[in-house]
C-alpha cells in the first residue's frame, strides 16, 4: 500500500496504469466498518482502490466539532492495509487550501435543505473537497454511504452538473447490532448517551412500520418519530423530515417513496440517520 501526501506524488501513481479502473473512497478518517464496506465493494469492482483521509476544515460550520473530530491515522492505515487498498492519500490542509485559495463549489437548492439548513456552509465545503478529490484522482467510480443520504444526492447533482466522468456508487448504511448507524462520531458518546443513541434507528423503524400499516401522511410519521426520540431523556431533536428522496423537498403525503431522516443531539453529540420507505 502506497501512502502519499502530495498531489504530485499521487498523480504520478495514478497515471502509472492509465487503462485500469480506479475506485475512490473519500473519507475523513477514524475508519469503521461502514467505511470498510465501501472499500470492499470498491475492491470487487476496480483494479485499483484509493482512499483519501482528510478532515476537511471547510465543511465544519462549528469550530468545536472540527477540534473534537476523532483522528487516528496509524489505526486507519492498518485497517486499509488489511483490506488490500493500493493507495492512500493523506494531504495536509495547506496543500488542499493554500493561503490564496478562492474557489468553491455550491450546489444550490438541494444543499439548502435538511443538513444544509441546520449546518450553513456544510455542503459547500463537502462539494468543494469532493470536486478537488475527483479532479486529482480522476476515479472511474467513487463510493459513498447511504447514511449521509443528502450528501449522496448533492454529490450526484454536482457530478451531473459539472460533467464529471465517473459513477457515484451508494452503499447501504452499516449498523451496530442494536441498530445505531456506524459513525466516527459515535466514539464521543458517553456510555449513557450510547445507550440512548439507538432512539434514531428506533424512530425510523417505528415510522416505517406505521407507513407499512397504511399511514402515508407525513405529519403522522413525523409525530411518530418525535414521540420515540422524546422517550430518550438525553436526546434533543434538531430536525425530523419526510422528504422526496430526489428533490429533498418536504412531502405532505407519500405517493411512492420517501426519505425519512432525522438529526438528533444525544447529550452533546449530533447524530443523523435515515431510511427510505416505498409503497
Ligand atoms: O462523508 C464524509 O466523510 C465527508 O463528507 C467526505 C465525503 C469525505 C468529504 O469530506
Amino acid at each position: 500500500m502506497n501512502v502519499f501526501s502530495t498531489i504530485d506524488d499521487l498523480r504520478q501513481q495514478r497515471w502509472v496504469d492509465p487503462t485500469s479502473a480506479w475506485g475512490l473512497i473519500p473519507t475523513m478518517g477514524y475508519l469503521h466498518e461502514g467505511h470498510l464496506s465501501l472499500v470492499r465493494q470498491a475492491r470487487r469492482e476496480n483494479d485499483w482502490v484509493a482512499v483519501s483521509i482528510f478532515v476537511n476544515p471547510i465543511q465544519f460550520n462549528n469550530p468545536d466539532d472540527l477540534t473534537h473530530y476523532p483522528r487516528n491515522l496509524e489505526q486507519d492505515l492498518a485497517l486499509l492495509r488489511k483490506e488490500g487498498v493500493d493507495v492512500v492519500w493523506t494531504p495536509a490542509p495547506h496543500e488542499i487550501y493554500p493561503p490564496d485559495y478562492q474557489t468553491y463549489i455550491d450546489v444550490q437548492k438541494i444543499s439548502q435543505r435538511l443538513e444544509g439548513a441546520a449546518r450553513p456552509g456544510h455542503f459547500r465545503g463537502v462539494t468543494t473537497i469532493v470536486a478537488k478529490l475527483f479532479n486529482v484522482f480522476q476515479p472511474h467510480r467513487a463510493y459513498f454511504g447511504q447514511k449521509d443520504a443528502q450528501q449522496v444526492v448533492v454529490i450526484k447533482q454536482m457530478v451531473k452538473d459539472l460533467n464529471f466522468n465517473l459513477k457515484v456508487i451508494v452503499c447501504p448504511t452499516v449498523r451496530e447490532p442494536d441498530g445505531l448507524a456506524m459513525s466516527s462520531r459515535n466514539v464521543r458518546l458517553s456510555p449513557a448517551a450510547r445507550q440512548q443513541a439507538t432512539c434514531l434507528h428506533r424512530a425510523l423503524t417505528t415510522a416505517k412500520s406505521a407507513f407499512e400499516m397504511g399511514r402515508h401522511r407525513a405529519a403522522e410519521l413525523h409525530a411518530t418519530m418525535l414521540a420515540v426520540v422524546n422517550q430518550a431523556d438525553l436526546a434533543r431533536v434538531d430536525y425530523i423530515s419526510v422528504a422526496d428522496p430526489e428533490t429533498l423537498s418536504e412531502l405532505e403525503t407519500i405517493e411512492q417513496r420517501a426519505l425519512l431522516s432525522l438529526a438528533v443531539w444525544v447529550d452533546d453529540v449530533r447524530l443523523i440517520d435515515n431510511i427510505i420507505v416505498k409503497k
